[in-house]
């Protein structure tokens, strides 16, 4: 049975965190592992779950117009504008269980107090589930706060997953109306700020033994989808000299890369995630390879010349075995500081809870990066195991799961609003 939200007194929060945590890693496409895409069926599962623990909460929810949960608990009158708590329920393939779903939980299990103490707030509180973060499916990202934000870029609609399935068809089987995903929009009035409790996804708070952490900025980035050509023949009589091998293309530019970013100047991190290798036979020589290339930096102007500089390098690389590019950019994020007024509000309700204030960055992405556009934003780091994530051994002590819903549900009971 589900523990009880019983307010500040034991560890209760970090229990019913923890135990709400693996039932939504329970929805998953692939049984013995956590992947939870965009638009899918366990999309609408895990947002039914949520809507249900937020009605427990006594919220109204309703899925939006890109498949957003979106959850209001009205303030001391109906229609007040609101503090946007959330974080996205959507994961990367073989996830860990806390990256997004911590904050969407520990916020509705905030707003479930309040409830049971019969608080309400001079001000709404909104948990939105976002319900793409991560971008796996298409070549995009942050598809659920872009809509929220009214930035969406309808040109989207049109890219196509790994099985040739363009995101308008996915929204139309999902039962979504793609020409309508504007009316997800808010307007900047009805918004206060935007504050996401989100797992640190490294090691700077366990070496620091720290529970959590006040978050100063979210480091930008960018996307490049790669495809490299050459030509396909049989890997027992083209000679070596004459080969136009896209794999081994392929191979020398993500080397460059790594090899680019190793001197880990201005926070630069690359990453080649992603790989395919057509027609894709032991004896065939690669024709054709795609690959995608993931840069950040939480300094832009340096982002955005190490960009140019791998392009260069990879145009290089390229010409000189005679294979033919196509590169485009598929994301591309400025760096997005954390409002300095909210993060003070934050990092009284640490020290409220007896934790002294730490401050860091994020290298990784967050919703926070579209919300930036009608709020000011901040977030809340809650310490990770070992600094695992993106990964099953992703892990949340209960204790620390508990520390970080105190001080959002302090920070939320004392929140002032700007000005
Ligand atoms: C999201 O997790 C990202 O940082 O890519
Ligand atoms: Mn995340
Ligand atoms: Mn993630």
């Amino acid at each position: 049975m589900e523990a009880k939200v019983t307010g500040l007194a034991g560890l209760l929060f970090g229990e019913q965190i923890a135990g709400r945590i693996d039932a939504l890693a329970a929805i998953t496409e692939a049984p013995g592992q956590l992947t939870r895409i965009f638009l899918t069926p366990e999309h609408r599962a895990g947002a039914e779950m949520i809507m249900a623990w937020m009605r427990e909460a006594e919220m109204a929810a309703h899925l939006d117009a890109i498949g957003n949960v979106c959850g209001r608990y009205e303030g001391e009158r109906p229609g007040l504008p609101c503090l946007m708590l959330g974080s996205h329920y959507d994961t990367v393939r073989d996830a860990g269980r806390w990256d997004g779903p911590l904050g969407v939980i520990t916020a509705i299990a905030c707003v479930a107090d309040l409830h049971a103490r019969g608080v309400r707030l001079p001000f709404a509180i909104e948990v939105t589930g976002f319900a793409d973060e991560e971008g796996v499916r298409f070549a995009s990202t942050l598809l659920g706060s872009r809509a929220i934000a009214g930035t969406f870029d309808e040109s989207a609609l049109g890219s196509k997953d790994r099985r040739g399935v363009t995101m308008r068809q996915a929204m139309q089987t999902f039962g979504l109306d793609p020409d309508h995903i504007g009316a997800a929009a808010r307007a900047p009035a009805e918004v206060l700020a935007y504050v996401e409790l989100h797992i640190e996804q490294g090691p700077v708070l366990e070496a620091k033994h720290l529970p959590v952490g006040v978050v100063t900025a979210i480091a930008g980035a960018t996307r490049l989808a790669v495809e490299l050509r050459g030509i396909a023949g049989h890997a027992g009589t083209v000679p070596m000299a004459l080969r136009r091998d896209a794999l081994a293309g392929a191979a020398e530019c993500i080397v460059a890369i790594e090899e680019f970013c190793a001197t880990d100047r201005d926070g630069l991190v690359g990453t080649v995630g992603y790989i395919n290798a057509m027609p894709g036979a032991t004896n065939v020589i690669p024709g054709m390879v795609s690959f995608t290339i993931d840069i950040r930096s939480p300094r832009d102007p340096f982002r955005k010349l190490a960009v140019a500089d791998i392009v260069r390098q990879i145009e290089e690389i390229v010409k000189r075995r005679g294979l033919q590019l196509d590169i485009n950019v598929t994301h591309e994020n400025r760096t997005v500081p954390c409002a300095p007024w909210l993060q003070q509000q934050i990092a009284a309700a640490v020290m409220a809870e007896g934790c002294p204030v730490f401050e860091l960055p994020s290298g990784a992405g967050h919703d926070g990066m579209a919300m930036i556009d009608i709020t000011d934003v901040a977030m809340l780091f809650v310490r990770c195991r070992g600094g695992v994530s993106h990964n099953p051994a992703e892990h949340v002590e209960a204790p620390d799961a508990d520390i970080g819903a105190r001080v959002l549900l302090r920070m939320i009971e004392n929140f002032a609003p700007k000005g």
